[in-house]
């Protein structure tokens, strides 16, 4: 729903400049992705956007919301997103549903309309019949769908979608299962983006 606005970002590790003056939006319903060779920096925005890395300098918006513009800065819990990570990130302890219903726990919703909020997710991704699995008897493609049906189970207004299986393959699923409320911003190096974006590279 919010556009995403990042306006002017630069980010430096240790003297060296990552993000060097990055402007780009990302409007109601878009799906973007953030394309560049290996370090160019695609990350380093993402988590700048969640709010797990400070940049430097510039502006990042949602809606009307600033998350950060150097002076202040939201915390990353309060953002509203939905992230699903390169790595997948599921808890291996956990089932298929239980790795879906955290998040919903954590925001205190009822026990049963955390059951039928997972169903309903699960239905989406098409992992229904797998909900009893524990992460190491998925497929990488399963897995990343648990993760996707974690991320979008809480209704984000934004998903941030980390690497390339996200723009294709599975990730060609995972875009008809954006949620109509979300717009969608990815990393990756696949070509049938909406639209993309780079990070000016330094
Ligand atoms: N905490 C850190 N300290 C120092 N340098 C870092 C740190 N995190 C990332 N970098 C460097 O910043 C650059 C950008 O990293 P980033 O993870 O954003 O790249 P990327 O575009 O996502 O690459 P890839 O396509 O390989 O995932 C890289 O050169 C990386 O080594
Ligand atoms: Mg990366």
């Amino acid at each position: 729903m919010p556009d995403i606005c990042v306006e002017h970002l630069s980010k430096s590790y240790a003297g060296t400049a990552i993000l060097n003056d990055v402007t780009f939006t990302v409007k109601d319903k878009e799906f973007v992705t953030l394309l560049g060779p290996s370090g160019c920096g695609k990350t380093t925005t993402l988590m700048a956007i969640a709010g797990f890395q400070t940049p430097d300098s510039g502006r990042i918006s949602c809606g009307d919301e600033t998350f950060t513009d150097g002076r202040t800065a939201i915390p990353a819990e309060r953002r509203n997103l939905g992230i699903v990570f390169q790595s997948y990130a599921v808890w291996p302890h956990m089932t298929v549903a239980q790795n879906v219903a955290f998040p919903l726990r954590v925001r205190k919703m009822p026990r049963r309309a955390v059951a039928a909020r997972v169903a309903e997710v699960l239905a989406l991704v098409e992992l229904g019949d797998l909900a009893g699995r524990y992460p190491h008897q998925l497929s990488g493609g399963q897995q990343q769908r648990v993760a996707l049906a974690r991320a979008i189970g809480y209704s984000p207004s934004v998903l941030l979608l980390e690497g390339e299986g996200m723009d294709r393959g599975e990730g060609g699923r995972s875009r008809t299962s954006t949620p109509s409320c979300a717009s969608a911003l990815v990393t990756g190096s696949g070509s049938c983006s909406t639209r993309s974006a780079s990070p000016r590279c330094s």
